[in-house]
């Protein structure tokens, strides 16, 4: 779907509720479902992928009912497909997240499963978690590393992983892979990624400690609790860059998940000199929540983005590159490298495509380096490479190009934000 974009000729104003987090909503469904007990869980994201883990775990003999569109009731005795049956594949469709954490629960069960994806999940690199899962006594095959990926249940044993890649899926996979392995499994990564699973897994009464970048979890079972989702930051992420370019905008932005893990795009705001202020802070199973005000700025300065901050802003990047092209001075993005591996090359595919429309970008192995204060032009077609991150960046760039932007695939803004056009519609 070709879906057009012109510019803005208003602030945006008001206020909007920002839809629930992708990763924890993911998290939730797989974690009730080995959980023992009952359990409703509250603001479920509606995107494609929080929906693929959904069906898999209804195929593994999960009861599993929604009440209303985000509302669901979840029943479980913590145990996976028990009446033994052969299943058909499981798939995955778009979503990593669902196929990396999955294959550390499957990896341990006493029946053998097969999951497969479309055509972009299945030219993603596997053979993290197969390599770290295989030490664990995992025994899988997956042709080159990529999917489909033949599952067969072992019993496995604890390990001592220090993993070169920051990567929450990887460390999720074989800490649930550890939840049921025998011994203790340590997991340490090269700087935090996301901790949603070591919170929800606390939540729900694993054994498990963290210190820095190191976390540490022995055999336990879990006993089911509801679990209401937070709001995400990564889709509120293209609004808080919206509200900094698009002249005399100032909104607020409600219940949006403020996870340290996660916020790093509003320490770059900071860094950069923008207005974001947070009200109303509070926790909710487990995670940080709060409302963010945003404000117009047109005094923005670029900054370096590296290190640290790259898996605490990963999937935000994108949109971020759409800041520092109004930013005065140099932006550079480095030890991004992973970027590659997303859902499209996003470093390749947001160079190329934000040129067209005017932005001074330039590709770099690990990153992207941007000089600012550029007038977008507008007046192209940019293709979004099936990639829902991709195509809503583009759209916060077109409310600011001087001419009509066209985005190719906008339909792919369903994987994890159906509601991102309504809502931008709410702020007009
Ligand atoms: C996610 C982790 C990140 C992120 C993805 C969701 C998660 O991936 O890009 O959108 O929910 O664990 P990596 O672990 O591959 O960095």
């Amino acid at each position: 779907m070709l879906k057009t974009v012109k510019k803005l000729d208003k602030a945006l104003r008001g206020e909007i509720t920002i839809p629930a987090d992708k990763s924890v909503s993911h998290r939730a469904v797989m974690f009730s479902s080995i959980a023992r007990g009952k359990c409703t869980i509250r603001n479920f994201s509606s995107g494609a992928d929080c929906h693929s883990t959904l069906n898999i775990f209804k195929q593994l003999g999960v009861d599993i009912d929604f009440v209303d569109e985000k509302t669901l009731h979840i029943k479980s005795n913590g145990v996976l497909n028990s009446d033994g049956i052969d299943l058909p594949p499981l798939d995955a469709g778009n979503s990593g997240t669902t196929t990396r954490l999955i294959a550390g629960i499957l990896a341990r069960q006493k029946f053998n499963s097969t999951i497969i994806g479309d055509e972009s999940l299945s030219k993603r690199p596997m053979k993290r978690v197969i390599e770290p899962l295989s030490l664990m006594g995992a025994k899988i095959e997956a042709k080159d590393g990529h999917l489909p990926m033949k599952i067969y249940g072992q019993k496995l044993h604890g390990i001592t992983y220090p993993s070169k890649l920051a990567s929450a899926q990887v460390k999720s996979c074989i800490l649930l892979a550890g939840l049921g392995a025998e011994g203790k499994t340590v997991f340490s990564e090269p700087h935090l990624s996301r901790n949603h699973t070591e919170l929800l897994l606390d939540y729900l009464g694993a054994d498990i400690k963290s210190e820095g970048e190191e976390v540490t979890i022995y055999p336990s079972e879990l006993s089911a609790k509801d679990i209401t989702v937070v709001g995400d930051i990564s889709s509120a992420a293209f609004f808080i860059v919206a509200g900094l370019i698009v002249e005399g905008s100032d909104f607020v932005i409600k219940n949006v998940g403020l996870n340290p893990t996660r916020a790093g795009i509003l320490d770059v705001v900071k860094r950069m000199g923008g207005g974001v202020n947070i009200i109303n802070k509070t926790t909710c199973s487990g995670e940080d929540v709060g409302d963010i005000r945003v404000q117009y700025n047109d005094s923005l300065r670029g900054c370096v983005i590296e290190g640290d901050d790259i898996p605490r802003l990963i999937d935000e990047l994108p949109v971020i590159a759409v800041l520092a092209s109004q930013a005065e001075g140099e932006t550079v993005v480095r030890n991004a490298e992973d970027l590659r591996n997303k859902e499209s090359d996003r470093i390749k595919c947001l160079v190329y495509e934000l040129s067209k429309i005017g932005v001074d970008i330039k590709e770099t192995a690990d990153g992207f380096i941007i000089r600012g204060k550029t007038k977008l032009k507008g007046g192209a077609e940019l293709e979004s490479y099936h990639d829902h991150r991709l195509a809503m960046s583009f759209y916060v760039a077109g409310l600011i190009a001087e001419e009509e932007i066209g985005i190719n695939g906008f339909e792919w803004t369903k994987i994890s934000f159906p509601e991102f056009e309504r809502l931008f519609e709410k702020l007009e």
